[in-house]
């Protein structure tokens, strides 16, 4: 396994539509080994291949499971999703706002809408079909990672981006330690 490097928008890959996997052989099988330790070392929920300068359909996520983690996402808390060539067969009208920030934009945060719940459909990492349904945090990691399968950064769709000072970290700092007390 190796830790790859992470792509900034100054590289086309990243603003490019990804292709559609099409081999899940054993050079595939590394990709996303790669891209889970690649995950693990970095602070995301999420990572897609055209990230790690691959522009293949296929993206990985994972929620935090620590306290906190199993608190707010309970049982899609740790749990690991690979999908290759994802789809969204149903979306919510529902809309919600939330702010995101991206392995690929270090350092800025933003105000992005997404669909409250969506339903995904698309290949694991062995090519077996799968489809979950997901609300919340879960539908709008799926959504901006699919986005980066279309070349598409949360910078493009955000009502707003800014870079979080250290004064902000602490106060998001003290709004968790509030929330656990
Ligand atoms: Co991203």
């Amino acid at each position: 396994m190796a830790n790859l490097p992470i792509i900034q928008p100054d590289n086309p890959i990243l603003r490019k539509r990804a292709r559609k996997v099409t081999s899940f052989d054993a050079k595939f099988q590394t990709l996303i080994d790669d891209m889970l330790e690649t995950l693990e070392k970095a602070p995301g929920v999420g990572l897609a291949a055209p990230q790690v300068a691959v522009p293949l359909r296929v993206f990985i996520a994972r929620l935090p499971d620590d306290e906190e983690g199993k608190k707010e996402f309970g049982d899609n808390a740790g749990v690991l999703y690979v999908f290759a060539n994802p789809e969204f067969v149903k979306t919510s009208k529902e809309m919600v706002e939330g702010i995101e920030g991206c392995l690929s934009i270090p350092g800025w945060v933003g105000t992005v809408e997404r669909h409250e719940q969506v339903v995904i459909r698309g290949q694991d990492r062995f090519g077996k079909p799968i489809k979950i349904k997901a609300k919340g945090w879960l539908a709008r990691v799926f959504q901006h990672e699919a986005d980066h399968l279309d070349g598409r950064l949360y910078i493009d769709i955000a009502k707003e981006v800014w870079q979080p000072t250290e004064e902000d970290e602490e106060e998001t700092a003290l709004a968790d330690q509030a929330k656990a007390e």
